[in-house]
C-alpha cells in the first residue's frame, strides 16, 4: 500500500507539471484527490490493515494528499500568473510613441483687437450694441443727416439690395438706432463693433468688407473735451502711453464740428518717416459732435442734450499696431498669417 500511494504521489505531481491550463488542473485534481480519486480509492481499502499499519499508512497517507495539494496550488498559481502576463503583453501600450498633433485653434487678430477696445470702453462705462448689417437707407443715411441725393453719400459707396434695402456702409446706423430706441429720454453711453461694406476695389488698403467700432455719447452737457479725453485714453490704451494725439478739423454729416484724431508715429517719434507720410502722424478715426439733426430726428432735444460720436476701423488699427501692409490679409484666411497672431 505504500508503494501504491508513494506510485499515485509520482504520477500526480508528474501529471500536474505538464498540466497547461486551469481546467485540465481542475481534472488532475478530480482524477487523484476526487471523490472517485486514485488517492481516494486507496484510502478506502485502508481498513483492511492491520490496526499497526493503519496510522502508519494513515500519516502517509496525509502526506501524499498535502504534497498533491501544495503542487496544485502552486500550478494554479503559476497559470494565474502566466495568464496575467500575457494579457499585459497583449494589451501593452507604447508610451514613447509620439502623440498625434492636435492643432489648437486661437482668435482672428480682429477679434482680439475688438475684444480689446471693447474692454477699455467697458471700463469706461460704455455698453456694446449690435446691429444688423443689412440696414435700411433710413438708418444708414436719412437718420444721420443724409438725404436722399446728398452729395455726401458719394464718400461711401453702396451695396444696394433694394432701393430702401442696403449694406450697411458704417456702424453709425447703431447710433441712430439706440438713441430711437432711448426715446430721447434716457442718456445714450455706447460702442458698437461690427462689419461693414463698401463698394470698393478689394487692394492693399481696402476691402469692400470690413469693421468698425462705433461709439456714441449723449447727455446733458457733453462737451468736445470730454470726447478728447476719451479718445486719448483710447489712443494711450491701445499704442502706448507715450503717443500723443492731435484733431484735425474734417467734415461728417452726422457731426458738426466733425474731426479726425491722429496719433503720432511711433516709428519715427514725430520726425517723419515713411510710415506716417513724414508728417509725424497717422490719422486713426473720425468724430464729431452729434449734429443738432441727428439728435433731434432720434427725438433729443439738441437745447437739452449734447453728445459726441466717432467711428475707427480696427482693421486699420491692427495694421498699424503690427505693421500689417494688406488688408486682405485679414480676410483671405490663410493660416500661416492668421496662427501667427493667436498668443500675441
Ligand atoms: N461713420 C463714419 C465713417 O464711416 C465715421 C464716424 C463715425 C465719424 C462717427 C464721425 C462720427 O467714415
Amino acid at each position: 500500500m505504500k508503494e501504491q500511494l508513494m506510485a499515485i504521489q509520482e504520477e500526480a505531481l508528474e501529471a500536474i507539471k505538464s498540466v497547461e491550463d486551469q481546467k485540465t488542473l481542475q481534472e488532475v485534481k478530480v482524477g487523484f484527490l476526487g471523490k472517485k480519486g486514485s488517492l481516494t480509492a486507496v484510502l478506502r481499502g485502508m481498513g483492511k490493515l492491520s490496526p499497526e499499519e493503519r496510522p502508519v499508512v494513515g500519516e502517509l497517507a496525509n502526506q501524499v494528499r498535502a504534497a498533491i495539494t501544495e503542487a496544485l496550488e502552486e500550478k494554479s498559481a503559476q497559470l494565474e500568473q502566466e495568464a496575467l502576463n500575457q494579457k499585459l503583453e497583449a494589451e501593452t501600450i507604447d508610451v514613447t510613441l509620439p502623440g498625434r498633433p492636435v492643432e489648437m485653434g486661437g482668435k482672428h487678430l480682429l477679434t482680439r483687437i475688438i475684444e480689446d477696445i471693447e474692454d477699455l470702453f467697458i471700463g469706461m462705462g460704455f455698453e456694446v450694441r449690435e446691429g444688423p448689417e443689412v440696414e435700411t437707407d433710413y438708418f444708414n443715411f436719412e437718420a444721420l443727416n443724409l438725404p436722399k441725393n446728398h452729395p455726401a453719400r458719394d464718400m461711401q459707396d453702396t451695396f444696394y439690395i433694394t432701393n430702401e434695402l442696403l449694406l450697411r456702409t458704417h456702424t453709425s446706423p447703431v447710433q441712430a438706432r439706440t438713441m430711437r430706441e432711448y426715446k430721447g429720454e434716457k442718456p445714450v453711453k455706447m460702442i458698437c463693433p461690427g462689419k461693414v461694406y463698401r463698394r470698393d476695389t478689394d487692394d492693399a488698403t481696402h476691402s469692400h468688407q470690413f469693421t468698425q467700432i462705433e461709439g456714441l455719447y449723449v447727455d446733458r452737457n457733453v462737451r468736445m473735451s470730454d470726447l478728447k479725453g476719451v479718445l486719448d485714453t483710447f489712443a494711450k490704451s491701445m499704442f502706448g502711453e507715450d503717443r500723443q494725439i492731435r484733431l484735425r478739423p474734417s467734415f461728417f454729416p452726422f457731426t458738426e464740428p466733425s474731426v479726425e484724431m491722429d496719433i503720432s508715429c511711433k516709428m519715427c517719434g514725430g520726425e517723419g518717416c515713411s510710415v506716417c507720410k513724414q508728417s509725424g502722424w497717422i490719422e486713426i478715426l473720425g468724430a464729431g459732435m452729434v449734429h443738432p439733426k441727428v439728435l433731434e430726428m432720434a427725438g433729443y432735444d439738441p437745447a437739452i442734450y449734447s453728445g459726441f460720436a466717432f467711428g475707427m476701423g480696427p482693421d486699420r488699427i491692427a495694421m498699424l499696431k503690427y505693421g500689417i501692409s494688406d488688408i486682405r490679409h485679414f480676410y483671405t484666411n490663410d493660416k500661416r498669417f492668421l496662427t501667427q497672431y493667436h498668443q500675441a
